[in-house]
């Protein structure tokens, strides 16, 4: 967040030079951000004020924590947590890190892959928004004001509470958060009927680097562009979103199917290409691959699992299937009925009948570690079969043991908007994204973090690589 961050190192060549100072630096300076703190005359601040001497210090910094490999002893430490509980402690966070030369890092879910949202090298405060996290909804203008702090789990249970036909297109996982997620786009289950989260913002309260408090009108259209799908922590404190929900019918249909490689999982993803673009836009699709074991000793096989949601019932997805992809073979018993908010806590993995109340737990199920990051094929240039081939031979490297890729169908929706109008551009012409993850740190499974991380980054995850693995194929 340059424009929160202190002028006090205006040169990165000067920070370099400094840097050896700086810690004992500053402890002096963390007293005097604290001390200035507490004579904004913010009532009741010291209340959520957390440094190291606090004994719930580690808890606060850990409970909304998504990354295990940003949970180390060598991870750098916020020198304070405040977690406001109204706009004026964030405005006083704000004008007391500027003025003692302190870095903000704003978190709402802690989802960050990167875990942007608690982590720098300079001497940093996080202002955490676990505390503000109220849901409004308001069922007669089909809108919600949510304020940052609150999950997707919240806005999806406070708004089911009101009506069985409103939702919001947002993502999968309950526990990201409303102020990271729809600053960066955020894409989800109903994004080729409704286009991403970033897209249904419609009003915003925002703390900007000199404390004012600004809402669409008086930020002007600029900033409310960027702010929606540019990333965050970068052009203030997003407080709260006002929402535009969608209507979705009282029933809609989920299945989640598996085909192995010796099942022509191959030829499937391959088809599933073509098929994209027949999909009506009420169908959702996603691929996840991953390779396990068979039952035969020592042997495995890449598991392709076909998830879908679909807003209708089941004999209009079948027959839509039949015309699209008939080759997936989908039967009525691979799908369930059910409401949009049963979805929700199905595609989040729950065992079916889970109560909808999990959706309002915040706590981790784990903190494992993992790597990840995305990109897109494009609709003129899908995957040939013997590149897919290439993937499953990078899938079966070693260091892939823990490896998912996830293919997520786009269109619809998704190519009527245009690319500049948020800043997230990947519209018309992406026929899927590809998400690369390695996951590990969970129970058992013991993985060299480097070697996983390192294949994340390396070629074996790249478009590029895969068709020319094709191309080499083809032509020799
Ligand atoms: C398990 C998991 C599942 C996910 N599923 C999906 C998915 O289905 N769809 C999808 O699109 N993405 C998904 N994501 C990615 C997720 O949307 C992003 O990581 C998002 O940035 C997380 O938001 P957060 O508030 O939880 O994270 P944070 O770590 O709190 O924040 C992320 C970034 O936004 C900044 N920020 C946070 N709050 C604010 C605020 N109020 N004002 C300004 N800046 C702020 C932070 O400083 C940081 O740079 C998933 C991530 C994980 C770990
Ligand atoms: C943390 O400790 C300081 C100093 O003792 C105290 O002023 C503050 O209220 C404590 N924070 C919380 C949340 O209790
Ligand atoms: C795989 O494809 C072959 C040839 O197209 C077909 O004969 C076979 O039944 C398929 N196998 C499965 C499990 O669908
Ligand atoms: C697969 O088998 C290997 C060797 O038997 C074992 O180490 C590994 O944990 C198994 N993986 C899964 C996902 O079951
Ligand atoms: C879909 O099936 C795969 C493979 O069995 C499983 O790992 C995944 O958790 C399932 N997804 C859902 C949403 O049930
Ligand atoms: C879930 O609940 C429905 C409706 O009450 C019931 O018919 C179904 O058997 C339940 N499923 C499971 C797996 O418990
Ligand atoms: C990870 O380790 C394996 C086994 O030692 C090695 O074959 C592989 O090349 C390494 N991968 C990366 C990306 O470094």
């Amino acid at each position: 967040m340059n424009s929160l961050s202190s002028s006090k190192f205006p040169f990165p060549f000067l920070f370099l030079f400094l840097f050896s100072f700086s810690w004992v630096a500053s402890a002096d300076r963390h007293e005097d951000f604290l001390q200035c703190l507490h004579s904004q005359n913010s009532n009741s601040i010291s209340m959520v004020i957390f440094t190291p001497i606090n004994s719930s210090y580690s808890s606060v910094l850990q409970f909304s924590l998504r990354n295990g490999r940003f949970n180390t002893g060598a991870t750098p430490k916020p020198l304070v947590i405040v977690k406001p509980l109204n706009e004026a402690h964030i405005q006083a966070a704000i004008a007391c890190s500027q003025k003692h030369g302190l870095q903000i890092r704003v978190r709402s879910g802690g989802h960050d892959y990167e875990g942007l949202s608690y982590v720098t090298v300079v001497p940093f405060v996080v202002i955490d928004l676990i505390n503000m996290r109220t849901v409004t909804v308001d069922v007669g203008k089909k809108i919600a004001w949510v304020q940052a702090g609150a999950t997707l789990g919240e806005v999806y249970y406070r708004i089911s509470e009101k009506s069985r036909t409103l939702a919001f297109p947002g993502g999968v996982c309950p526990t990201v958060g409303s102020g990271g997620h729809i600053s960066g786009g955020g894409h989800g289950m109903m994004m080729r009927k409704y286009g991403l989260a970033a897209d249904h913002i419609i009003d915003v309260k925002l703390i900007d680097a000199k404390g004012r408090i600004l809402d669409r009108a008086s930020m002007g259209e600029d900033l409310f562009w960027a702010i929606r799908g540019g990333g965050g922590n970068t052009f203030g404190v997003v407080v709260a979103w006002k929402l535009e929900l969608v209507t979705v019918p009282p029933t809609v249909t989920v299945f989640n199917v598996t085909r192995t490689l010796e099942q022509n999982a191959t030829k499937l993803v391959h088809q599933w290409q073509s098929a994209i673009g027949k999909f009506d836009e009420d169908l959702f699709s996603r691929i996840f691959l991953s390779r396990v074991n068979t039952s035969q000793e020592g042997k495995t096989t890449i598991l392709a699992a076909y998830t879908s949601l679909f807003l209708g019932g089941v004999d209009r997805l079948l027959s839509m299937m039949q015309q699209s992809f008939p080759q997936l073979g989908l039967v009525k018993e691979d799908c369930i009925e059910m409401s949009w908010i049963e979805s929700t806590v199905y595609f989040a993995s729950f065992p079916r009948n889970t109560s909808l109340d999990v959706l309002l737990d915040r706590s981790p199920g784990s903190t494992g570690s993992f790597k990840a990051k995305t990109d897109y094929v494009s609709v003129k240039e899908p995957i040939p079969e013997i590149a897919l081939e290439g993937i499953w031979e990078r899938l079966n490297q070693l260091d892939a043991q823990v490896a998912q890729l996830q293919l997520t169908a786009y269109g619809g929706k998704m190519d009527e908007i245009s690319e500049t109008s948020t800043p997230f551009p990947h519209r018309a012409g992406n026929l899927f994204q590809i998400h690369y993850a390695v996951f590990w740190g969970d129970q058992d499974i013991t993985v060299d973090e480097a070697n996983t991380t390192s294949w994340v980054q390396s070629d074996a995850t790249q478009i590029e690589v895969y068709n020319r693995i094709g191309e080499k194929k083809y032509n020799s």
